[in-house]
């Protein structure tokens, strides 16, 4: 079940409003009035552009409700499009084809304090979370990285709540602030963290281990196997050799295979499957590798095998 089943909705974009320097709110409604499925903080859905482009947005849920969902969205002259064609062609009425939310950056249930950390568009998820923690008493401090004050979303609300600290002029390179706060924080603080590629391998590289949480909004590239591997497909007893080169994704669905898919960058998390036997290598930057340990799983659009054969629960 690929990018045209029925995992999609059509969805109206009945506003786009002003959020920041170079980023605008996006609201999206049902075309039949039905209800919306309901969405927890760090959730994200794809829209499906013109040109056949899917791509992932994070989800403002404290702005979401049974009738609409609202992304945010840089605009990204550098990028693939996407977000040229969200800031510069849609428009107020347009139908657009969206995937049902996804939620691979949950908050935990603990009780344990909570620092957030975000880096330019990277507050999406980071700001929706911040008002989830806010309604639940569990301490939290929010530390946003923009590169200027006309550049932060919800800035005026942020600047003036408690636990909020906003830093200026440097979202991206080498932050010795980041590390400063690190060192500050107590041995039980959860991390969740999304923004830049450079702020978020500061942190994995920061031995915060299981406490740090992370969400990459851009695909680290496929790992593709250098030699031939055999996959089996365990419900089926399909058995498929993927060459070298090749993604165990479009293997399967070149022989017609049932599987679900959208991003085919490692980014979304729709084609995770659990890994049964063998040794999977990952290339998605939807979980860290001890995540994938954890939950047994890999990402088939994007990860190859380190072992001669992997056994799949499809
Ligand atoms: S299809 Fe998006 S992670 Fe594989």
């Amino acid at each position: 079940m690929g990018p045209s089943d029925s995992q999609r909705m059509a969805l109206r974009l009945t506003a786009m409003r002003y959020g920041a320097r170079e980023i605008l709110l996006y609201e999206l409604e049902p075309l039949d009035g039905n209800a919306l499925p309901p969405v927890s903080a760090g959730a994200h859905l794809d829209l499906h552009l013109p040109g056949d482009l899917i791509r992932q947005y994070s989800l403002i849920t404290s702005l979401c409700d049974a009738e609409r969902y609202v992304v945010g969205v840089k605009r990204d002259a550098e990028g693939r499009g996407g977000s040229r064609w969200l800031h510069d062609q849609a428009r107020v009425g347009q139908t657009l084809e969206v995937s049902l939310p996804r939620n691979h950056f949950p908050l935990s249930v603990a009780e344990t304090p909570v620092c957030l950390i975000a880096g330019g568009i990277g507050i999406t998820p980071i700001y929706s979370m911040f008002k989830a923690l806010q309604q639940t008493g569990r301490p939290v401090q929010l530390h946003y990285w923009s590169r200027s004050p006309e550049h932060a979303l919800f800035r005026r609300e942020l600047e003036t709540a408690p636990g909020v600290t906003l830093h200026f002029a440097r979202a991206s390179g080498p932050q010795s602030d980041l590390l400063a706060l690190l060192g500050n924080l107590t041995a039980e603080t959860e991390i969740y963290a999304c923004g830049p590629g450079s702020m978020l391998d500061q942190l994995d590289s920061s031995g915060l281990g299981e406490r740090l949480h992370v969400e990459r909004f851009v695909s680290a590239g496929p790992v593709l196997a250098e030699g031939a591997f055999n996959v089996v497909l365990a419900r089926s007893g399909h058995e498929y050799v993927i060459p070298p080169g090749e993604t165990i994704l479009n293997v399967l669905l070149e022989a017609g295979e049932d599987v679900l898919y959208s991003c085919e960058q490692g980014v979304c998390g729709a084609c995770e499957v659990k890994v049964l036997e063998g040794q999977p290598v990952h290339g998605d930057t939807v979980y860290s590798a001890e995540e994938h340990t954890r939950r047994s799983s890999m990402m088939i659009c994007c990860s190859s095998s380190a072992s001669a054969r992997l056994l799949l629960d499809i």
